[in-house]
């Protein structure tokens, strides 16, 4: 059984290496019953947002790097589904697994499916309901296509079920990327980051942001600094900037309008990430998977989104939907200092098993099916 499984941009690695590291094992106890060619089709492609993941997540080097960066999302989809289409001619996959929602999970999933090969789809069902999101899009489009869905979390069984996709089609397994989190948490090795950076823990806020509808323009991104600037008078704040934020803060002439005390850096590795994650008294984000992440650690989360695809992470875990409102972020913010906020519980199946069962589950339906 040929398995082709691909990688495009930063959220994706800790999402695949979890799945090698599941094929790789049963293999082991059934005589190499798959073949797994890894692709990386380069949508991130510097050091930072790319290389030092496969050394932190031990991922092998891909077998295909397409090498397609950059460009408007015409341009990356186009020359993604191009490249992408020569690898399946030439290895001809029993299924493509994609993860996410990122324009390499769209490009690859059509690819595969126009040329009649199946799609697995991991993370699939999240809808945040805002179609001017790129990654709704991606995900509305992959999920529609895709042979077998694999679900993180209660919200995706009831998503796919209201768009029509068959229940046998969709399979419930967890959160592949809590499997990366357990996995390196345990592995315990320790980063240096608090120490460079010169941090204590549980005394500074961790900023992420890079969303177009926060970044991409100048009344957005100003507004940000503003209430990041207030925010620092309150608790010391970390902020890893993300190439596509950095780029706007030059566009704009912005970067030194942030105060100077507000610490800056590149963005950073995986491991240096989830220590300066599990050491933040709490987390300001518009990612993905930063609200699933910590709530899984119970850091409370402020997110400064309107909607959140992953609506467990609310109802169950320690993220706070903020919206683009700056004053509600700052609001919940002191909440936070003064000590009230909600721990949360970790959701159903996040428990570091993710990858097994879908290698499972695609052992069932590719093979056992035969
Ligand atoms: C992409 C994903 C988003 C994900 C994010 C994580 C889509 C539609 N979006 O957004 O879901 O949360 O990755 O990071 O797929 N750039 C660099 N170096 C890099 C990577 C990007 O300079 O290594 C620049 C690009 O040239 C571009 C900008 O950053 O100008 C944005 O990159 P792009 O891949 O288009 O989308 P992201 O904003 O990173």
């Amino acid at each position: 059984m040929k398995i082709v499984s691909v990688v495009g941009a930063r959220p994706n690695f800790m999402k695949i290496a979890p799945l090698k590291r599941a094929i790789d094992e049963f293999n082991s106890k059934d005589h190499s019953l798959f073949e797994h060619i890894l692709v990386h089709t380069g949508q991130h492609y510097d050091e930072n947002m790319s290389k030092v993941f496969f050394e932190d997540l031990e991922l092998p080097e891909p077998d295909y790097y397409l090498g397609v960066g950059g460009g408007s999302h015409a341009e990356q989809t186009a020359r993604i589904i191009l490249a992408f289409e020569k690898i399946l001619l030439k290895e001809i996959p029993d299924i493509v697994v994609v993860v996410g929602d990122v324009n390499s999970t769209m490009a690859c999933s059509i690819t595969a499916v126009k040329m009649g090969i199946k799609v697995a789809h991991v993370e699939a069902g999240l809808r945040s309901f805002d179609r001017t999101m790129p990654e709704e899009i991606n995900r509305i489009i992959t999920d529609s296509i895709s042979d077998i869905l694999f679900v993180s979390e209660p919200s995706g069984i009831l998503n796919l079920n209201n768009e029509g996709i068959p229940a046998d089609k969709v399979a419930f397994v967890g959160n592949i990327m809590i499997d990366s989190l357990i996995y390196y948490l345990n592995k315990n090795k320790n980063s240096s980051l608090l120490d460079r950076f010169k941090l204590k823990g549980n005394s500074y806020c961790l900023v992420t942001l890079h969303r177009p509808s926060n970044v991409d323009n100048k009344e957005s991104i100003e507004k940000i600094i503003n209430f990041l600037n207030d925010l620092s008078s309150k608790i010391k704040i970390f902020f890893p900037v993300h190439p596509r934020t950095y780029n706007n803060f030059i566009k704009y002439s912005l970067l030194n309008n942030l105060k100077d005390e507000i610490i800056l850096s590149e963005p950073l590795g995986y491991l240096d990430f989830i220590s300066a994650l599990k050491e933040a008294k709490f987390v300001l984000t518009d990612s993905g998977g930063i609200q699933e992440e910590s709530t899984f650690l119970g850091i409370p989360c402020i997110t400064l989104r309107n909607t959140t695809e992953r609506p467990v992470t609310v109802e169950v875990g320690s993220n706070y939907l903020a919206g683009e409102n700056v004053e509600k972020a700052f609001e919940y913010a002191e909440n936070i200092l003064a000590g009230n906020y909600k721990n949360g519980k970790i959701p159903e199946l996040w428990d570091g098993n993710t990858a097994q069962r879908i290698v499972n589950v695609l052992y069932e339906k590719l093979v056992r099916s035969l």
